[in-house]
């Protein structure tokens, strides 16, 4: 990347769309990640597929990488550029094309807002479940790259579940079209999803077909506190057993419900060692039964206090204290790094209880959130990452929750991405011949490592590679981040 790329860059996007002075890419240098910054060369704002094809194709020629971003709000470090790179935009884009409320979908620009497409599809009557905790900040695009997950996981899927169909630039700049509104099509390989969650390493989606559903009727919110964290495991099994879905079924550990209340001032009890809020949709008379039946069983499991939703308001109260967990969390110490581990649902309890275990060895403070329903749980390792020392404990305990987790037959991600920080244990988990087949996938769709590299895992072998700018490229990027 040099003066003359940037001439070239200019001339496809016109000189207002690209940002090169040091206060831009100071802001584009990193993401929602707890990892060192780093300076990109410079950042574009395209507006439309046939540049970014352009764009890709001179990436190409004079080899350098491309980290596309929504909102860059990713915990894995997929929007963090890495020296040379060129960060493109796509949260300026971001127009909702079409509803179409005969086939159920809605076509997308890549930055629309995920809240905002909740809304424009809620006043129809329509309900786009996937609902990651940062909704109300990031894009479709993002989601779609991340497969993100989020708070209706447990009755209603995630990100994947929903996209239809894509239109995505490939990293040697064709457009390429996958999907459409067809509920069934088995034509081929299922391309769309080698796509979704491929963390911007195989394609930049240009435009995005959703599925919808119908609006449930209505719903109800409730939110129970118990003494001990068993009992609020126990209280989860038994509402699955009871052959009930809630659409959330969610937990806070003691530590977090002190830092929401710090914050929100809910009047949340501080004691508690466990908090679940729980939200079931559906038909009114559904809705109701399943309430109750879900109070008894919190009773039956000693939840000490249960508050219930009355209307709108108060559940968006409720949820609050869900949702501000992070926030919460994050103003205790300077630097919050956010876990995401998930198992097999009926060992939640066996994860939180060797967390806990973890962090006490390490003498690391950790407050633990997450998706109860999902068996995906936020371990918030609370540090400061000017420390050395105590930051290198906090990292260590990192490793030892995701190996704990893999033990568990869980994952070193449920829904945050591999991105920078996870790379260490990918191949652990998934075993060498799924790494390799990952790594000739992007070696063939990518063969000059332009999009995103370094994400996810590094290309094998090292030290032989065809290409010695992409030697280079990976020994910064080794650099960059924290492991
Ligand atoms: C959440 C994000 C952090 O669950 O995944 O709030
Ligand atoms: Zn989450």
């Amino acid at each position: 990347m040099n003066s003359t790329s940037l001439k070239k860059l200019r001339e496809i996007v016109g000189s207002e769309n690209v940002l090169d002075s040091l206060e831009s890419r100071i802001a584009y240098s990193y993401d929602a990640t707890a990892i060192k910054p780093q300076l990109p060369f410079a950042v574009v704002r395209p507006h439309a597929a046939e540049e970014i094809s352009e764009i890709v194709k001179l990436a190409n020629e004079e080899r350098f990488p491309i980290v596309p971003r929504g909102s860059g709000t990713g915990l894995s470090g997929g929007a963090l550029p890495m020296e040379n790179a060129i960060v493109l935009l796509t949260n300026h884009w971001n127009h909702i094309l079409e509803i179409d409320q005969e086939n159920l979908t809605v076509t997308v620009e890549p930055g629309v807002i995920t809240g905002q497409l909740h809304q424009a599809v809620e006043k129809l009557g329509f309900l786009y479940p996937p609902d990651p905790g940062s909704s109300s900040i990031c894009t479709i695009g993002g989601n779609v790259a991340e497969n993100s997950g989020g708070l209706r996981g447990l009755k209603y899927g995630v990100t994947k579940n929903y996209v239809l169909g894509l239109e995505v630039v490939l990293p040697t700049g064709e457009i390429l079209h996958t999907g459409g509104k067809s509920v069934k099509d088995v034509a081929g390989y299922n391309l769309k999803d080698v796509l979704i969650g491929s963390e911007g390493t195989l394609g930049i989606f240009t435009k995005i077909l959703l599925k919808i559903i119908p609006k449930p009727e209505t719903s109800k919110t409730m939110i129970a506190f118990y003494s001990s964290m068993d009992d609020a495991a126990k209280t989860v099994s038994a509402v699955i057993a009871a052959k009930i879905t809630p659409a959330m079924l969610e937990f806070l550990d003691n530590t977090t419900i002190r830092c929401v209340e710090d914050y929100t001032h809910l009047g949340l009890p501080v004691d508690a060692e466990a908090m679940l809020l729980i939200e079931v949709d559906g038909r009114k008379g559904v809705v109701e039964e399943d309430a109750t039946r879900i109070t008894e069983i919190c009773r039956h499991h000693n939840a000490a206090s249960i508050k219930i939703a009355h209307d709108e308001q108060e559940s968006v109260k409720l949820k609050t204290a869900r949702r501000a967990a992070f926030t919460s969390l994050a103003r205790v110490k300077p630097t919050t790094i956010m876990e995401d581990v998930a198992v097999p649902r009926a060992d939640l309890v066996k994860l939180v209880a060797r967390i806990r275990e973890i962090g006490k060895k390490n003498d690391v403070p950790i407050g633990n959130f997450g998706h109860a329903g999902d068996g995906n749980l936020h371990p918030n390792y609370l540090t400061d990452e000017r420390n050395a020392e105590d930051f290198a404990r906090a990292t260590k305990t990192v490793f030892e929750v995701e190996e704990a987790a893999i033990e568990l037959g869980g994952t070193i991600t449920g829904e945050h991405g591999v991105g920078l920080y996870k790379k260490p244990l990918l191949e652990k988990m998934v075993g060498s011949p799924s790494i390799q087949m990952m790594r000739t996938l992007k070696q063939m769709m990518d063969p000059n490592n332009i999009l995103n590299p370094g994400k996810i895992f590094d290309l094998k072998p090292r030290c032989e590679g065809p290409l010695p700018r992409d030697r280079e490229q990976i020994k910064k990027f080794e650099d960059v981040a924290w492991i």
